[in-house]
C-alpha cells in the first residue's frame, strides 16, 4: 500500500513536470524564435472575418456527381507557367495569358507556338526572369517584383489595346502590337498600389480594378487570408482625367471583377470571405453592394459569356476545421505559429486541393457546377473563359491550360 501510494506521488509529480515541460515547449514553439512557422518574421494579427456558416453553405451547394471537370484536357503542359487569365483579342486570336515569369504571351498557332507579346517591367531580362517550370515555384518569388506578375487581362474591343492588372506594376496598357506596357495607375492618394489583381473596362472608358490588399503584396497573399485582414479595394481609373478613385474600401481579398452585359452592375469576388458580391452602377440601387452567393471555396476571377452569364473559378474548399479557425482569430494566431510548413497545417485542417467552377445568371442563380473532386485535372483554377464551344481554364500555380468542350 505504502509503496503504491509513494509511486502515485512520484507519478503525480512527474506528470506535473511533464505538463510544465510541455507548456514551455509549446510556448517556445508559439513564440517561434527561429521564424520557422508559416507566419515567421511577419507582424501577424488575425482578425475575425465575415464568412457564412460552413454547414449552411455546403448543404445548399449543388454537387457535380459526375465530376465533369475531371474530363478536361490539359494543354500546353510545361509551355505556359501559371497562366492566371486567358484572353482573346478582338479578332478572336489567342489566347493571350500573363505568366509567372512576368511575360504576356500569345498563342500564335501550331507553327510558332507561344510568342512573347508584352512585358510589364522595363527591368525584365531573360536571364533573371525566364526560369521556365520554376517560374511557378518559390524560386521565382524573389524575382517577381522585378519581373512583374500580370494577373488580369482584358482587350478593349474598340481600340484593340490590352489592359493589364499587374500585381506589382498596377494598371497598365499596351497597344495591339504589344511591346512594353505603359503604366496608367500605380498610386492611390500618394500610396503605391500594392497588389492590383483584375480589371474590367466600362464602355465609357473607365476601368474598374481590384487592389487586393494595402498590407501584403502577391508573394505574401497567404497572410491576407490567414489574417482575415480587409484592406482591399475596388478602384476606378478614369482616362479623361487620368485619375484613380476608390469605389469600395474594406474588402477581404477582392479578386475578380466583371461588368454585367448592360453595365447596370458589376460583380466581384472576395476570396477570404468565400463570396461573390454585386455593386450596382445604375438605377435606384446605384452604389449599393449586395451578396450574390456564398461559395464552397475561395473564388478567383469572374468572366462573362456571350449570354451574359458569369463563370466563377473557385479553389476548394472550405472545411469544418478551417471554419473554427476563421471564427477564432486567437486560434489562428497560435496555429500558424506552429513550426510546420503551411501545406502540413493545411492538410491537418482537411484542406484538399481541388477545384469547382460555377456558372451564375444575372440574378445570381446557379446554372451549372462542374467539379474535379479528385483534383486530377485541375487544381488552383483562377479563371474560366467560355469561347468557341469551349471552356478555357487558367491556373495561377500550375504549368498548363485546361480546356473542356462546353456546353
Ligand atoms: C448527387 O449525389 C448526392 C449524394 O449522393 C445526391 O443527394 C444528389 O441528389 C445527387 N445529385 C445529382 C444531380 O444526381
Ligand atoms: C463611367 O461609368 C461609371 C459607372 O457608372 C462611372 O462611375 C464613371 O465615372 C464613368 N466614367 C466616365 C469617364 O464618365
Amino acid at each position: 500500500m505504502e509503496k503504491k501510494k509513494r509511486l502515485e506521488e512520484v507519478d503525480g509529480r512527474l506528470q506535473q513536470h511533464l505538463v510544465l515541460l510541455l507548456a514551455i515547449v509549446l510556448g517556445f514553439l508559439i513564440m517561434d524564435p527561429f521564424d520557422m512557422s508559416p507566419v515567421g518574421g511577419h507582424d501577424f494579427r488575425p482578425v475575425k472575418n465575415d464568412i457564412a456558416p460552413y454547414d449552411q453553405v455546403m448543404e445548399s451547394w449543388p454537387a457535380d456527381n459526375l465530376s465533369r471537370l475531371g474530363l478536361g484536357n490539359l494543354e500546353h503542359v510545361d509551355k505556359v507557367f501559371g497562366p492566371e487569365s486567358l484572353e482573346f483579342d478582338p479578332l478572336g486570336n489567342g489566347p493571350y495569358t500573363g505568366m509567372a515569369d512576368g511575360r504576356i504571351v500569345k498563342w500564335a498557332g501550331e507553327g510558332r507556338g507561344w510568342v512573347t507579346f508584352a512585358l510589364v517591367s522595363r527591368d525584365w531580362s531573360e536571364k533573371l526572369c525566364m526560369t521556365g517550370k520554376d517560374s511557378t515555384t518559390y524560386k521565382q518569388w524573389k524575382m517577381e517584383a522585378l519581373c512583374g506578375r500580370p494577373l488580369g487581362l482584358r482587350f478593349d474591343k474598340s481600340s484593340g489595346n490590352l489592359y493589364i492588372a499587374d500585381a506589382y506594376y498596377g494598371l497598365m496598357v499596351v497597344g495591339p502590337d504589344g511591346g512594353l506596357a505603359t503604366p496608367l495607375s500605380t498610386h492611390m492618394g500618394g500610396e503605391p498600389i500594392l497588389f492590383a489583381n483584375d480589371l474590367d473596362i466600362h464602355s465609357n472608358g473607365s476601368i474598374f480594378f481590384t487592389d487586393t490588399s494595402q498590407k501584403y503584396n502577391r508573394v505574401n497573399h497567404f497572410f491576407i487570408m490567414l489574417e482575415g485582414e480587409a484592406s482591399g479595394r475596388l478602384l476606378r481609373y478614369d482616362p479623361p482625367t487620368k485619375s484613380t478613385h476608390i469605389v469600395l474600401d474594406g474588402l477581404a481579398f477582392p479578386n475578380g471583377v466583371q461588368l454585367s452585359k448592360d453595365e447596370s452592375f458589376l460583380l466581384f469576388t472576395e476570396t477570404t470571405n468565400c463570396r461573390l458580391m454585386k455593386l450596382w452602377l445604375k438605377g435606384e440601387k446605384k452604389g449599393k453592394v449586395e451578396l450574390v452567393a456564398n461559395l464552397p471555396g475561395f473564388p478567383d476571377n469572374i468572366r462573362i459569356n456571350e449570354q451574359g452569364q458569369f463563370w466563377v473559378a473557385i479553389d476548394c474548399c472550405r472545411t469544418k476545421a478551417q471554419e473554427i479557425l476563421t471564427n477564432n482569430p486567437w486560434m489562428r494566431s497560435v496555429y500558424f505559429r506552429l513550426p510546420f510548413q503551411m501545406r502540413y497545417l493545411a492538410r491537418i485542417m482537411g484542406m484538399k486541393m481541388y477545384s469547382v467552377i460555377s456558372l451564375f445568371d444575372e440574378q445570381g442563380k446557379i446554372l451549372d457546377v462542374l467539379e474535379d473532386k479528385e483534383g486530377v485535372v485541375m487544381k488552383l483554377v483562377s479563371e474560366v473563359r467560355e469561347a468557341n464551344g469551349m471552356l478555357w481554364i487558367g491556373t495561377v500555380a500550375h504549368n498548363h491550360i485546361a480546356t473542356l468542350p462546353y456546353p
